[in-house]
């Protein structure tokens, strides 16, 4: 389905690892009244219930099977998405280090992005949502006017990563999101491109705003 048909508007946020686009995309959200969600937490969300399951990430058939045998909830709670597996929460470890380490390969397979793009699409039928991710300009919406584009210099993402206490191999995540086959990470091209290296969450946000005006967007 396509966003004009669907009469719901979506802000597409996309951009590699720790370039800010989470922060950004949950506080354009809260400013503008739209649904927040994050499609990074959905890839990390189905690793988990892979590895739980022990099923080897780099094997595609199986962790096919194994999803078209679960259960996938996709709610929204007001500050965000919130995925269910066969009814667990896997919220809580999403930053393990084993989901770091897999997720890249587990979101590569086709029938994730099939099932989880369906998903994300089903959000936009009910809601104005701000959605985060690598494709959702590319792939996931095409038709939506407002795409973004958010980039960070290797090392502020690197800090920004430390800051947040976390171990995460981003260059080696880069590489493998933007040379995959399938909905690879990169720049839409009609996205509006922001380097947030120099630039607070709030200046970036402003910057999205004041685009959003501009292109006729009518904003509470
Ligand atoms: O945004 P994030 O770093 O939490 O995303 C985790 C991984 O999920 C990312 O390395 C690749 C995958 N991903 C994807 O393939 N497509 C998206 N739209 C969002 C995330």
């Amino acid at each position: 389905m396509s966003v004009r048909e669907s009469a719901h508007r979506v802000v597409a946020i996309d951009g590699p690892a720790a370039s800010g686009k989470s922060s950004v995309a949950r506080a354009l959200a809260r400013q503008i009244g739209f649904e927040y969600v994050n499609s990074g937490a959905m890839y990390r969300a189905v690793t988990w219930h892979v590895l739980e399951k022990k099923v080897p990430p780099g094997d595609g058939v199986a962790i096919a099977q194994l999803l078209d045998a679960a259960r996938i909830d996709c709610t929204l709670d007001g500050d965000g998405s919130r995925i269910l597996i066969d009814g667990v929460d896997p919220t809580l470890h999403l930053r393990d280090d084993r989901v770091n380490e897999e997720v890249s390969l587990v979101s590569s397979v086709p029938r994730v992005r099939e099932i989880l793009v369906e998903k994300m699409r089903g959000f936009a039928r009910a809601h104005d949502i701000v959605m985060e991710g690598r494709d959702i300009g590319s792939v996931v919406f095409p038709e939506t006017p407002y795409k973004f584009y958010i980039d960070a210099s290797p090392e502020v993402r690197l800090r920004r990563r430390q800051a947040q206490g976390q171990r995460d191999q981003i260059a080696a995540r880069d590489r493998a999101d933007s040379s995959r086959r399938a909905s690879p990470l990169i720049i839409a091209e009609d996205a509006h491109v922001i380097d947030s290296s120099n630039l607070t969450i709030e200046g970036v946000v402003g910057e999205i705003v004041g685009r959003l005006k501009m292109k006729g967007m009518e904003i509470r």
